[in-house]
């Protein structure tokens, strides 16, 4: 259920990506997607019946001994499920693979949904980086250290 992306995602991904995130994040673009894609980042997908389900954006660069969480989104109507987690799992295998020692993230101080799946995920909050967002909001930066 949990695969690596083809540029055949592009238009799914898209409609995820517009449907979670408004202009107050930073939200990516077709081009972003591609330009990721084809960089030091793995992006996977979850499908569920046929719809890409959700999708998690990893950046993993070979100097660096930690990962980063670039984005992560689910679709509406599959929220819940516990696909965010399961890619998660999938990601964190990933960085462990690749022998990184920690996974970083960040994200908004007021997203509350995200910040209880990332503390339940064993994340700790390391910083909180003020006026982050395009609407000033906060941001929370995030760890989780590998046990390799
Ligand atoms: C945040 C998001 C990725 C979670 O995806 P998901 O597949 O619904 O998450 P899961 O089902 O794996 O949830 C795991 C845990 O996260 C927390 N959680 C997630 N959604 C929640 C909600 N709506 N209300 C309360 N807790 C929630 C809970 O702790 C949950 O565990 P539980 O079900 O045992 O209570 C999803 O809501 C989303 O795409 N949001 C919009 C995009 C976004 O905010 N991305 C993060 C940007 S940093």
């Amino acid at each position: 259920m949990i695969r690596t992306t083809t540029l055949g995602d592009l238009t799914a991904l898209m409609q995820i990506e517009t449907n979670s995130f408004d202009r107050s994040s930073f939200a990516m673009s077709r081009q972003n997607f591609i330009y990721h894609i084809n960089k030091e980042a793995v992006l996977y997908v979850y499908e569920a019946d046929d719809t890409l389900a959700g999708y998690i954006l990893v950046f993993v660069r070979k100097n660096s001994p930690k990962a980063r969480i670039y984005s992560v989104a689910v679709k509406e109507s599959y929220r819940g499920q516990g696909i965010a987690t399961a890619l998660f799992e999938k990601a964190i295998s990933y960085a462990k693979e690749t022998a990184k020692d920690t996974i970083t993230l960040e994200v908004r101080a007021d997203n509350e949904n995200a910040i209880k799946l990332y503390k339940k995920l064993g994340f700790k909050t390391q910083k909180r980086l003020k006026g982050y967002y395009p609407d000033k909001m906060d941001a929370l930066t995030m760890e989780l250290f590998l046990n390799l």
